[in-house]
C-alpha cells in the first residue's frame, strides 16, 4: 500500500470504529450477556461479538480482497503474514467493560504481507484516538507525538499487572517483576493491553510489560510504539511473531534495553 492508500484505509477504519463505538456506549446500563472462555478471567460478551461482526461486514463491503483476524474467532485460518490483513480486538479490556470501568478500547492493526501499515486504538468512553501510519508518525488525537528518551530508571512509571509478581508458571520472571516494582517510581495496571501500549506511545507510561498477549492485543499497539520512536518486542528483546501468545515489552530504547537485559539475564542464571 502507498502512504496515501494507508491514510485512506485509516480513515475508513476510523469510520467503522465510530460505528462500533456506538454499540459499546449504551450497554453500561443495559444487561450484558457474559460468557467465560478459557477460564473465569477470560470473558466475552455479546458486544464483543457484535463489534467483530460489524467489522467483518464492513471490511467485506469496502475491501473484499482484504482479510480479517478477530479475537472472537474470525479468520482463525488466515495467515497474518500474507496479503492485507486487519487484526482486530473488538473490545480490549472486556473485564473493565463488564465491571463498568471506563478503560476499554477498540484496537485495529492493518498489515500488508506481515508489515504493519496502520494502527488505531480508540478509547471509547474517553473519546481518545491513538493512531499511526507507517512512516508518517504516531498521533494522539490530532497531535503528532514522539516518545521522550528514557529518564532515570528510578523515576519510571510502568504498566504491569500485579498478577505477574506471583506467577507460578514463570517464577524467574516474577522475581524480575518484583525487582522492577521495588526499584521504579510506580506501576499502573489499566487492564487493556492495547491502551497500555497507546499510553506508552503518548508518554503517560514509560513502558508496559506483560507475560501473555495475543496478536489482536498488540497488532495496533506495535505500530503506535514504533512510530512514536519506541521499541517493542517480547520481554527478552526478540521480535513479536504473530504466532500464538507471547510476552511483551515496550518502552523507549534505553528503558527497553534495561528491562529486556534483566529478563534475559535471569533466564540464564
Ligand atoms: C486482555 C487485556 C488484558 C491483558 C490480557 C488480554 P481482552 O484482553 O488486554 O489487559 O492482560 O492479556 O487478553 O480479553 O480484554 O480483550
Ligand atoms: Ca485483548
Ligand atoms: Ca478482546
Amino acid at each position: 500500500m502507498s502512504n496515501q492508500t494507508d491514510f485512506h484505509v485509516k480513515e475508513n477504519a476510523e469510520t467503522i470504529i465510530k460505528e462500533a463505538a456506538k454499540l459499546l456506549c449504551t450497554p453500561l446500563q443495559d444487561e450484558l450477556h457474559i460468557q467465560t472462555k478459557s477460564d473465569a478471567d477470560d470473558l466475552v460478551t455479546d458486544k464483543d461479538k457484535e463489534v467483530e461482526d460489524l467489522f467483518r461486514t464492513r471490511i467485506a463491503e469496502m475491501y473484499p480482497e482484504h482479510k480479517m483476524i478477530g479475537e472472537e474467532g474470525t479468520g482463525s485460518e488466515v495467515n497474518a503474514n500474507k496479503g492485507t490483513v486487519w487484526i482486530i480486538d473488538p473490545i480490549d479490556g472486556t473485564t473493565n467493560f463488564v465491571h463498568q470501568h471506563y478503560n476499554f478500547v477498540i484496537s485495529v492493526g492493518i498489515y500488508e504481507d506481515g508489515e504493519a501499515r496502520v494502527g488505531v486504538v480508540y478509547d471509547v468512553m474517553n473519546d481518545e484516538w491513538f493512531s499511526a501510519v507507517r512512516g508518517a508518525g504516531f498521533f494522539h488525537n490530532d497531535k503528532q507525538k514522539k516518545m521522550a528518551a528514557s529518564g532515570p530508571y528510578e523515576e519510571s512509571i510502568i504498566g504491569l499487572n500485579a498478577r505477574w509478581l506471583i506467577s507460578k508458571r514463570f517464577p524467574r520472571r516474577a522475581e524480575v517483576c518484583r525487582h522492577i516494582v521495588r526499584d521504579i517510581r510506580a506501576t499502573r495496571s489499566y487492564g487493556a493491553a492495547a491502551l497500555e501500549m497507546a499510553y506508552t506511545a503518548c508518554g503517560r507510561l514509560d513502558g508496559y510489560l506483560t507475560m501473555r498477549v495475543s496478536p489482536w492485543d498488540y497488532a495496533a499497539g506495535k505500530l503506535l510504539v514504533e512510530e512514536a520512536g519506541g521499541k517493542i518486542s517480547d520481554i527478552f528483546g526478540q521480535s513479536l511473531t504473530f504466532e500464538g501468545e507471547t510476552s511483551l515489552l515496550c518502552a523507549a530504547s534505553d528503558l527497553h534495553g534495561t528491562l529486556s537485559t534483566a529478563f534475559s539475564q535471569s533466564e540464564r542464571e
